[in-house]
């Protein structure tokens, strides 16, 4: 008899256009009340940290204690990983004790080698190329304020090459969104992803998008979206990270070009007065609480998806 292949999650296109409807569903689901159903009861999972985590950690470590499974957090930095034990030989070895691994990390080759030689599943808690579970939690957001995602406008703004941009192309295109990116010279997204992203909207009806002119890009759009401009690793790249991006910040103005009633997101954790303004953040068009919270009800979509696809 053969076995299924093991179903990972290490980047937004890993999920089929259904599927991820289907997620979001069940991410809606447990948002209203799933209390009492524990498809992980006996099930152990490894979330490992080789990056910091506020969101990230609390939402699995809750979220799989909620479903009746066991979470055991491994400190990257802490562990063997940390003393260069290679992460194929980690992979092998937390096969035999835990039933999926999530891991946040730093290139995305390196989930990849985890997840090569995994007999369970591997999900993606931020790698430096995507951030695939934060999308899962950014599309339950815009879908619970404005009721639907196919047809909708959403442009990011900021470091078009960061995890948080190339996951809101792949998973924003699979949603059947309109994705602007508008980034400043020097940080478009990976022309790669670019093109992953409009292959997965040709299915869904999409369209990805790359404005350089901040106005431009926001003209006419349901939903702001930006992300740190120094992401984790860049801390001392060499680059310029705030002159070129100070025309990108979400503030009163830029806010005041999209439709009346768009929405601002932010995965947080936000850097006030960069990226985003205070009146913005604290503002009425601000979502980022609610998005915060679907951290926890996406990713317990997910486990349940992938160690518990009959609902069981
Ligand atoms: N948005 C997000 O992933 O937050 P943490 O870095 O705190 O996990
Ligand atoms: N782009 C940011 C996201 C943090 C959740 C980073 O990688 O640091």
């Amino acid at each position: 008899m053969t076995t299924a292949p093991v179903r990972h999650y290490l980047r937004d296109d890993d999920v089929t256009p259904d599927e991820l409807t289907a997620l979001l569903d069940t991410a809606d689901t447990f948002k209203k009340d799933r209390t009492g159903y524990t498809p992980l009861a006996g099930k152990a999972i490894a979330v490992v940290f080789e990056k910091n985590s506020t969101r990230t950690r609390l939402s699995f470590e809750v979220g799989i204690a909620q479903l009746g499974g066991q979470p055991v957090i491994v400190d990257g930095r802490t562990s063997q990983l940390g003393r260069e034990e290679t992460i194929e030989d980690t992979s092998r070895v937390l096969s035999r004790f835990v039933d999926a691994v999530a891991i946040r990390t730093f290139a995305q080759r390196r989930i990849d080698a985890l997840a090569g030689v995994s007999r369970v599943p591997v999900i993606n808690a931020l790698t430096d190329e995507f951030h695939p579970c934060q999308v899962l939690a950014d599309l339950q957001t815009i879908r619970e304020r404005k009721g639907r995602l196919a047809g909708l406008t959403l442009t990011y703004l900021g470091d078009g090459a960061n995890n948080m941009a190339h996951s809101l192309m792949l998973g924003g295109a699979n949603a059947g969104l309109h994705v602007r990116v508008s980034a400043p010279a020097g940080f478009d997204p990976h022309p790669e992803f670019v093109a992953a992203a409009r292959q997965r909207g040709a299915q869904t009806g999409a369209t990805v998008e790359l404005i350089t002119d901040p106005h431009a890009a926001v003209d006419g759009c349901d939903v702001l979206v930006t992300d740190t401009w120094v992401s984790m690793g860049q801390e001392n790249d060499g680059l310029d990270r705030v002159g070129p991006f100070r025309p990108y910040q979400i503030n009163r103005e830029l806010l005041a070009r999209a439709n009346q009633d768009a929405i601002v997101l932010h995965c947080l954790p936000a850097h006030r007065g960069f990226e985003i303004t205070d009146e913005v953040i604290d503002g009425a068009s601000s979502a980022v609480w609610d998005e915060a919270e679907n951290r926890l009800h996406a990713q317990k979509a997910l486990l349940a998806f992938l160690l518990a696809p009959d609902g069981r």
